[in-house]
């Protein structure tokens, strides 16, 4: 296994985070050569620590794709950015690994899909929380028949954002925050837990008038998967009581033979009618979160499997995303396979 050679985009908020991943934990698989960043003091700051020159750093992601030559992009801007990157990226011949959500539009995220389809080039997208210890064992539950076979799982996020730029001020600005930056997560994880992709989406979304937010900071979705499960999914970034905010999301398995409850950490609640609450903790992770995305994509690179989170799956997460936008809009339920006919899947 090579060393890959990065170009890396984006270097403040989540990007730092995986510079600082690159650094301490692939410093044997992962090289970062170039580094773009729209803010200048963060690129500096950044491109100093990892001992890049100034030829390496850049406020333009096309003026870095046409000087460095890297064997793979990582994209960890916000979301409008990613679908022009990726695409350069990809045009450029190179490989790339990219935050969620897919893009800002679905139009911006299919263009990715057939570019990654077009240049043959691999796209995996991050899905950090399905790599942590309670959510892997609550699939095992369910794969292993342990308590028998699934009828519904609910999801719930609610995380206390009611001051202005809590959760970084942009969020606070665009529409549909909540779908867009929370609940792709939460809809990929309903996805994953349940071993079946979503049907049907209905749904809610609000904004209360104390929210910090100047679009909806709430939403309720209803969803039938296409395995027969029902998902419920409660959505909530101006919470002000019980919180289940990120790492802590709250979701409750109903099983034939029990009820599986998740949280924080990695402990297991299982409760069975009539008996006392079995309590365990998830078996542990050699590697998890983004940790183990990058691992799998540098395994891909490789010859290996492709991310099981590639662009071409996540679609599927991401278009229930845009159905919810459009639930939330006009009220009436929509057919996931109805946002992505136009696709070769
Ligand atoms: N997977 C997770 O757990 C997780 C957590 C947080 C954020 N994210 C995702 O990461 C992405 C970035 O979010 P964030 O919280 O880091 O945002 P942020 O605003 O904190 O940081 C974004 C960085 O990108 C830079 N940037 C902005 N526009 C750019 C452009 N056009 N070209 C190059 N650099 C640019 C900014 O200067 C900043 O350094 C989003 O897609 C978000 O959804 C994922």
């Amino acid at each position: 296994m090579a060393i890959k050679t990065c170009l890396m985009i984006g270097a403040g908020g989540m990007a730092g985070g995986w510079i600082s991943m690159f650094t301490k934990s692939f410093s044997d698989r992962i090289k970062i050569i170039g580094l773009v960043d729209v803010n200048k003091d963060t690129l500096q700051r950044q491109g100093q620590a990892l001992g890049l020159g100034d030829d390496r750093l850049f406020t333009d992601y096309r003026e870095a794709m046409d000087k460095i030559k890297a064997d793979f992009c990582g994209i960890a801007t916000p979301p409008q950015f990613h679908s022009p990157q990726a695409i350069s990226a990809m045009e450029h011949g190179m490989p790339v690994i990219c935050e969620k959500p897919i893009a800002d539009t679905l139009d911006s995220a299919k263009a990715m899909i057939r570019t990654s389809q077009r240049t043959g080039l691999p796209c995996a997208i991050i899905q950090n929380y399905r790599y942590a210890p309670n959510k892997q064992e609550l699939v095992r539950i369910r794969e292993e028949g342990r308590l028998g076979r699934l009828q519904h799982i609910l999801g719930r996020y609610a995380c206390d954002y009611r001051k202005y730029g809590s959760w970084g001020a942009w969020r606070h600005d665009m529409e549909f925050g909540l779908l867009f930056e929370g609940s792709v997560h939460h809809f990929d994880m309903l996805r994953f837990l349940s071993g079946g992709d979503c049907e049907v989406l209905m749904g809610f979304g609000w904004n209360p008038e104390w929210s910090s937010f100047k679009h909806f900071s709430s939403g309720m979705y209803l969803m039938k998967m296409d395995n027969g499960v029902h998902t419920f999914y409660e959505g909530n970034s101006s919470a002000a009581g019980i919180l289940n905010c990120w790492h802590s999301e709250y979701y409750r398995a109903e099983f034939e033979n029990g009820t599986v409850e998740i949280s924080y950490g990695s402990q297991i609640a299982i409760h069975r009618a009539g008996q006392d609450t079995e309590i365990y903790e998830a078996p542990a992770m050699n590697i998890s979160g983004h940790n183990f995305l990058f691992a799998e994509f540098l395994d891909w690179l490789d010859g290996g499997k492709p991310s099981v989170t590639r662009i071409e799956d996540n679609i599927k997460s991401f278009a229930m995303v845009i159905a919810a936008v459009d639930a939330t809009k006009d009220g009436q339920s929509k057919r996931i396979a109805d946002y992505l006919t136009d696709l070769d899947l």
